[in-house]
């Protein structure tokens, strides 16, 4: 069965593309926006790199042509001169919700976050929200996954643990007493695969978090001594944190803003975990953390 996956290249992406790669009846159509993306991409028999443009509908068919299903990764948490939420995760969406409607795709799988909303204050969840209704509204039928921060090889959340490490001294936004589910993305890819496999008619949105609700100063602690490290903890009070982003982004016009701030200082609260509902046995908190060390 071809799959296509559009942010191929994005930390989920390379993840997911590893499990079609040892999958031996999948095909994955790997989408990337340029071809510096598609040569970083694993290289496998039955992954096929192309390079896709989410500005025409009609070329972006062509290239996903084939595709039973199409899992949609491609988005963003920081906006950047030139990459708005409104071009990475609304019309983004658009268009690949359409590509999928043109050739003929039975589902569509969005990796969304937790607490997505179009009604949200919060220009992020707003984006996400408008996009999952997108993908609700689409020809084919789809399955959203909400997921809170996502823990695996490159992905941003273990980048920020390894710099606290190497640092040996982290400063963190409120005293990192925000509390998280990590899911582990292999979790995450495990369950994208049932969804595709299983292509349920209807519309259907999850919740998919981790094993373990744990706050974040904890979590830094935890993934040092895993490492045999110590990390000096030190608190940035959020509102200081919330002017300076303020004040920086405007200035260069994308990065860290006070939404941002929020989202990443936000509790993720899960009402109904999915993972029974996604086949997904969700990987124990410490065995994630070994798998980051492992690959750094
Ligand atoms: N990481 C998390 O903790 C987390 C949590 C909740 C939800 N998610 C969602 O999961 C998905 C994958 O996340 P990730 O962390 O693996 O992503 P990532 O590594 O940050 O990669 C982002 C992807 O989005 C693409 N992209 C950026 N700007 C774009 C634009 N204007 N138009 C189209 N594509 C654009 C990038 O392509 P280029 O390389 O070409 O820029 C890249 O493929 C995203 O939708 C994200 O919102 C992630």
């Amino acid at each position: 069965m071809k799959i296509a996956i559009t942010g191929a290249n994005s930390a989920v992406g390379q993840t997911l593309l590893g499990h079609i790669a040892r999958d031996g009846e999948l095909v994955g159509i790997a989408g990337v926006r340029s071809k510096t993306a598609a040569d970083g991409l694993p290289a496998a028999p039955n992954i096929v790199p192309r390079v896709i443009s989410y500005d025409d509908p009609a070329r972006l068919a062509e290239a996903l042509a084939g595709a039973r299903c199409v899992v949609h990764l491609a988005g963003i948490l920081i906006e950047a001169r030139g990459t708005s939420y409104e071009s990475a995760n609304v019309e983004a969406s658009r268009a690949v919700v359409e590509a999928a409607r043109r050739i003929g795709a039975e589902h569509v799988v969005f990796v969304s976050v937790l607490g997505a909303d179009p009604r949200s204050s919060n220009r992020y969840l707003k984006s996400k929200g408008e996009a999952e209704r997108i993908v609700g509204e689409a020809g084919p039928s789809s399955t959203v996954i909400r997921t809170p921060i996502l823990l695996g090889p490159g992905t941003a959340g273990a980048n920020a643990l390894l710099r606290a490490v190497s640092k040996g001294k982290a400063s963190l936004l409120g005293g990192g007493r925000y509390v998280m589910r990590p899911l582990d993305v292999d979790d995450l890819c495990a369950a994208i695969l049932t969804a595709a496999r299983a292509r349920p008619q209807g519309h259907h949105t999850h919740e998919l978090g981790g094993p373990e609700p744990i706050a974040y100063r904890d979590l830094v602690q935890r993934f040092a001594r895993a490492m045999g490290k110590e990390v000096a903890m030190g608190a940035v009070p959020v509102w200081i944190a919330k002017l300076a982003a303020g004040i920086a982004s405007r200035l260069s016009g994308g990065g860290m803003t006070p939404q941002v701030i929020d989202i990443i200082t936000g509790h993720e609260e899960i009402a109904e975990n999915a993972d029974a509902a996604l086949g997904v046995r969700l990987t124990p908190l410490d065995e994630t953390l070994r798998k980051i060390i492992r690959s750094a």
